[in-house]
């Protein structure tokens, strides 16, 4: 069974960062255009794109836009990297937990600290040219994280996933979703289970869309369902993405993921992360040190126009948790499986 790609996740034409609008998803397939680098840090911040990855390929074709701008304003050498150091902080500050986001400006950053002399054309090829190479390596690592993933799962089996982290998440072909697809296309009998993922319901929404489109059974199930699941013996394994992988191999990923590390402990059942090398943040000591977001309480006493809360209700929305890295079975990466992942472990990766 071969992977076909429904939708771009995000593409760059005509000057501009087009991306799929994750907000309007499953009812509405819109490409939301992002011509200005501001564009991007709204569409990051508002989430029409999210997912760690995807954020950070968003944000190196973010410092894409601010290149064409400044030829556009017509910047000499100078004047463009103050504007584009200035496009940086404010892409770099659009949403906090996701290191990639980080990983792919500082990559960026580097293509300029080999053009400090070049001229303001050249830059804008440059900063493009690196943008679309991050691009095609992330879809490139994701089918690598998938071919690794695939080792670890049976022949038949039920599996857990939370949130998004498929071909949406990422620059396409997905990391957890990435394992699944490639699960699937071996041949292999499998049926997944959704986390619906409140408040946002990235699986409700995006990961039930993706595993639709490509007719991988799938159940959709509330979030609280899991240990009953699991007691019940219908789960065989967990797989799902990171935003941060700290140094000891502590993990943040959406909120609800630890819930799901503890219980699969519990139960004795494999929990899996997959994750490109660009989410694993050497600087970061352990997941105490990693910044959790925290949004905003109106995602969770309603959704779009409907309000299911009384007004005035106190509401604590941290959008990622932190699962230690003495939960997790392994980490699956695009240059292999880490087992039972520590310190030293992780830093024979990088
Ligand atoms: O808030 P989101 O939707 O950006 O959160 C996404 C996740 O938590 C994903 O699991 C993670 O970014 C990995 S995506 C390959």
């Amino acid at each position: 069974m071969e992977y076909k790609k429904i939708v771009d996740t995000l593409y760059w034409d005509n000057d501009s960062l087009y991306l799929l609008d994750q907000r309007f998803l499953p009812h509405r397939v819109d490409y939301r255009c992002c011509r200005t680098y501001r564009d991007t840090v709204d569409a990051i911040k508002e989430m029409s794109v999210r997912g760690a990855p995807a954020i950070g390929i968003s944000a190196a074709f973010g410092m894409a836009s601010a290149a064409r701008e400044s030829l556009q304003k017509g910047y000499n050498t100078v004047q463009m990297l103050s504007f584009l150091e200035e496009a940086a902080a404010e892409l770099n500050r659009a949403r906090p937990t996701a290191v990639n986001l980080y990983w792919a400006i500082k990559r960026i950053e580097n293509i300029l600290q080999d053009n400090l002399e070049s001229e303001p054309a050249a830059i804008y090829k440059a900063v493009l040219s690196e943008a679309k190479i991050m691009h095609e390596e992330d879809i490139k690592n994701n089918r690598l994280i998938g071919a690794h993933g695939n080792n670890l799962v049976p022949s038949k089996a039920s599996i857990l996933t939370h949130c998004n982290a498929g071909a949406l998440a990422t620059g396409g072909y997905g990391t957890a979703l990435g394992v699944i697809r490639a699960v699937f296309e071996s041949g292999k009998d499998i049926h997944v289970f959704i986390d619906e993922t409140r408040p946002l319901l990235q699986g409700a929404r995006i990961t039930a869309f993706e595993l639709e489109q490509e007719k991988i059974p799938a159940t959709l199930i509330t979030d609280s369902s899991a240990a009953y699941l699991m007691s019940r013996g219908e789960i065989d394994l967990v797989v799902v993405g990171a935003d941060r992988i700290a140094a000891n191999g502590d993990v943040a990923n959406k909120i609800g993921t630890y819930n799901l590390a503890v219980l699969a402990a519990y139960h004795e059942l494999p929990f899996y992360i997959a994750a490109p090398l660009s989410t694993i943040d050497p600087e970061i000591d352990s997941g105490s040190d990693i910044i959790i977001e925290e949004r905003s309480g109106s995602e969770v006493t309603g959704f779009g126009e409907c309000c299911v809360a009384p007004q005035g209700i106190a509401v604590l929305n941290y959008a990622f948790d932190i699962t230690p890295a003495n939960l997790i079975t392994a980490i699956v990466t695009e240059k292999g499986i880490i087992s039972t992942p520590d310190r030293n472990k992780i830093k024979s990766l990088y």
